[in-house]
């Protein structure tokens, strides 16, 4: 039997998971352990480049972990660990960024955007070094385990194209040692903000903005209901609100109403209460499988925090052997223990 490839992901543990992040990303790494070894991270060091409360962070990182065992990523087939349980991460971010320029990191677009947005201008906060070389931690994670594939949305192509660059100067430096990532961009809908379906959705903009996944049933369906459809005059194109809607009945696999409805639409006849009810319908049912789920995991909170050790000292030592290999690489001394 060949050996399987690897593929690795993270998330930040910013906020609980909403349906954005499962249809835009979990949803697949789920599907991708039947064929993959998967190496999947809640990247805590990440969550501290914006403002943050350290209060909540422990909580929240604990709570992306039970979360994502909730959706299907199954400890048996993959390894599900926190990032700053495996402090390699950090160490190969350092030796990284020395083969990392400042003008490649001046161009990456979600540092642009994230340094410029209101909260990290807000009195009293920083741009900081960390939000700066962010990527190059980012490109640390997926090289310490030289993972073959990262499934990502289209909003981390340039991180990764980042690493691979980092890879191959290190590798002709070095010699072969980093294997060069490819990205793994599968059919995922890209869902928008129900509010405002010029945006993508996203916790940042606001509660309204997103669908949570363990949000209470009647606040589902009075968010779908007042999602926005059409604005401005109708025209011959599918407004993006609607389009959203249809993308999320299908996301949610409804696929005998998302044709029917379909139908209705092209023939004029469409009621948009009938297609919110649907995706509502959708939502809920999902919703109640994860929350059913994640009531059964929390009772023994105490045996998922042991195996989320367990699993982050697992990738640890995959992290450990690629670092004792790059200090000798690069000329620092054995650490004698
Ligand atoms: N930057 C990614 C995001 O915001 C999160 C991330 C951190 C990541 N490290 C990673 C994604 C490694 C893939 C691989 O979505």
């Amino acid at each position: 039997m060949s050996k399987k490839k690897t593929v690795l992901s993270c998330i930040q543990p910013t906020s609980e998971m909403h349906f954005g992040n499962y249809f835009g990303a979990v949803q697949n790494w789920v599907r991708l352990q039947k064929d993959y070894t998967g190496i999947y991270g809640v990247v805590d060091y990440h969550a501290m480049t914006m403002p943050y409360d350290p209060k909540e962070l422990h909580h929240t990182t604990m709570n992306m972990v039970v979360d994502l065992l909730a959706c299907g990523i199954d400890p048996e087939k993959s390894i599900l660990f926190i990032q700053s349980l495996c402090p390699e991460h950090t160490e190969l971010c350092w030796i990284l960024s020395c083969f990392c320029s400042y003008g490649e990191l001046q161009r990456m677009t979600q540092f642009k955007d994230k340094s410029e947005s209101e909260k990290v201008q807000e009195k009293g906060n920083i741009v900081s070094t960390g939000l700066f070389t962010y990527p190059v931690l980012q490109a640390a994670d997926i090289l310490i385990y030289k993972a073959e594939f990262v499934p990502v949305g289209k909003d981390q192509e340039q991180h990764l194209e980042l690493t691979r660059n980092i890879a191959n100067r290190f590798n002709n430096k070095h010699g072969e040692y980093f294997v060069e990532p490819q990205a793994l961009f599968t059919d995922i809908p890209k869902l928008l903000s129900l509010a405002d379906p010029t945006k993508k959705m996203s916790k940042s903009l606001g509660d309204q903005h997103c669908v949570r996944l363990f949000e209470s049933e009647g606040s589902i369906r009075k968010k779908v209901k007042s999602a926005v459809t059409d604005v401005g005059p109708k025209t011959d194109v599918m407004s993006p609100g609607v389009e959203n809607l249809f993308e999320l009945l299908k996301a949610c696999g409804n696929i005998d109403a998302y044709d029917s409805l379909l139908q209705d639409y092209y023939a004029g006849a469409l009621k948009y209460s009938d297609l919110k009810e649907n995706v509502a319908n959708g939502l809920v049912a999902l919703s109640k499988q994860f929350t059913d789920k994640k009531a059964e995991l929390t009772k023994n909170e105490k045996q998922i925090e042991e195996q989320v050790y367990e699993m982050s000292a697992q990738a640890r030592k995959l992290a450990q052997k690629t670092i004792v290999e790059v200090r000798d690489m690069v000329g620092l001394p054995k650490i004698k223990h």
